[in-house]
């Protein structure tokens, strides 16, 4: 750690530790820590001002954004450079928003045009009748059209898409059950064309068309894929591989090819908007700076829990049903990019990284986890998102009151309340943040991605580590391989598992 980014952890840590209620005591205070941003599909409001940070701390984390380069790493990123220095790749997930390195937006451009045929001639019948889409996909080529696809197809899909990411083959064939294998196309989405999980899935998605009369199955497949080579020598026809480049990460990677499954539900126009969506909140976090620039104040305020108030998880809750599964992509994003022990020159950490992302969807999580926010010894700091138009045509009572159970649990984390039997007592004083969209949209869920993809980035440069790399998943497949090809001896425990559980 430079002498410069020590002195002001250590000036961070000297500062006054305010309650929320003294904050509230300055009029001003919601203003100056909400901001809404007008965005293509209506305007979102990003309230942190029920979070801890005061104008000191912001002056503190500004230095810091100053002492380890943030604006020249942004700038880096946006560039096209090679900042994900492990693995010596260029990150340019934004170059497929059009915001980024000239070539890297022409080459996107040409990859979409390629995407948006293929999508359109589905659509004509260039395939014959198709009404469903299997993707078989894992982490980041499964969760992020996962979430996109449920929150956005409420009210129909042009093609009806199931999710198949697990190898237990519990999870396909509960796929099967609900697709004609007449009508059925299986697109197989993985960057790098060999992850396990997928490909066994793949390999028995054809084996179910085969065996259910479809004469051509490698005919009904579409690949996703970073590595076209591996696709086309795997069986797929070319024409039917939709490329994206290797500078995309995985859980980066639903602006890419991998968004097919969503282009398929929704139609391109759709699309289209999401893309447009996430590049509005790109040129936002491009061109504004310190607390205006709002991915960077989220992560200050994620810095100050998880390094000044020893906070170990921070919860997301969406008040929103079409949003439940926003908590699983985050946990992706968040944990694989930023649960790192070592900063991107190799040195060790300064101090806690990632916290545990968690959450669920509210009210249900009310009537379950809420007891330990309110009353448990954890300090967690919750974001609530959530949207003044409702997604559903029922009785206005639901979304009111779906509305009103948000904003009262972020008031009753903050305000608490006195009572003489302790069982009773709520602490208060305790910190969220709420994200409020005018409309759930493609336009804005876009935005609501890329805002959280910018945070992620910028606790990453805050804590001077590398977000784009993820060797901690591959201890745990290397040891699979090795027990199915009857390896090595493993420790006791594992062996007496392995025997009871007649594999080895
Ligand atoms: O094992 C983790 C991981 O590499 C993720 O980063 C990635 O999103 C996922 O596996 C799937 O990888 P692929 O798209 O190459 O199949």
């Amino acid at each position: 750690m430079s002498d410069t980014v020590a002195g002001i952890w250590q000036a961070l840590e000297k500062l006054e530790k305010p309650t929320l209620g003294t904050l509230f005591a300055d009029p001003a205070r919601v203003a100056d820590w909400s901001t809404r941003l007008d965005l293509p599909g209506g305007a979102i409001r990003f309230d942190w001002s029920k979070t801890h940070l005061n104008a000191a701390h912001a002056a503190q984390f500004d230095a810091l954004a100053d002492a380890v380069g943030f604006k020249v790493k942004r700038g880096a990123m946006f560039a096209g450079e090679v900042i994900n220095v492990t693995e010596h790749r260029a990150v340019e997930h934004t170059a497929l928003r059009g915001i980024g390195r000239d070539t890297s937006v022409e080459e996107a451009t040409a990859l979409h045009l390629r995407m948006k045929s293929l999508v359109e001639a589905i659509h004509a019948g260039a395939l014959g009748e198709v009404k469903h889409l299997i993707h078989i996909g894992i982490g980041g080529s499964a969760l992020g059209p996962a979430l996109a696809i449920d929150a956005l197809t409420r009210d129909g899909a042009k093609v009806d898409v199931q999710i198949v990411s697990n190898i237990d083959g519990c999870a396909l064939e509960a796929a099967f059950a609900k697709c004609d294998p007449a009508t059925t196309l299986i697109a197989v989405a993985s960057k790098t064309f060999t992850t396990t999980e997928t490909m066994t899935n793949a390999d028995s998605a054809l084996n179910w068309l085969r065996e259910n009369g479809v004469g051509d199955p490698y005919g009904r497949v579409v690949a996703l894929t970073a590595s076209p080579d591996k696709a086309v020598d795997w069986g797929v026809d070319e024409t039917r591989v939709l490329p994206f480049p290797e500078s995309v990460g995985g859980r980066y990677s639903l602006w890419s090819s991998i968004g097919f499954p969503v282009a398929l539900a929704l139609g391109w126009d759709d699309f289209a908007e999401f893309l447009e969506g996430a590049a509005a909140m790109d040129r936002h976090f491009l061109e504004s700076d310190g607390l205006a620039n709002l991915p960077l104040r989220a992560a200050y305020a994620d810095l100050y829990y998880a390094r000044l108030r020893g906070c170990q998880t921070r919860a997301c809750f969406a008040y929103d049903e079409r949003l439940r599964l926003l908590p699983s992509y985050l946990q992706q994003l968040e944990m694989e990019s930023n649960g790192k022990s070592v900063k991107a020159d190799g040195s060790p950490v300064d101090g806690p990284t990632a916290p545990i992302t968690w959450g669920g969807v509210g009210t249900d999580a009310q009537h379950a986890v809420f007891q330990l926010l309110h009353q448990g010894t954890n300090l967690v700091p919750v974001d609530f998102i959530a949207a003044i138009i409702p997604g559903d045509s029922l009785d206005p009572a639901h979304h009111r009151n779906l509305l009103a159970n948000c904003f009262a649990q972020g008031a009753a984390l903050m305000a608490g309340k006195e009572a003489k039997d302790g069982a009773r007592a709520y602490p208060g004083d305790r910190p969220s943040a709420t994200i409020l969209c005018e409309d759930l949209n493609p336009a804005t869920l876009g935005a609501l991605i890329a805002f959280h993809e910018h945070r992620t980035f910028a606790n990453a440069v805050l804590m001077e580590i590398n977000a784009f790399d993820q060797f901690g998943v591959e201890l745990g497949k290397e040891i699979a391989k090795s027990i199915l090809g009857g390896g090595t001896k493993f420790d006791a425990s594992t062996e007496a598992l392995l025997a009871e559980a007649g594999i080895k």
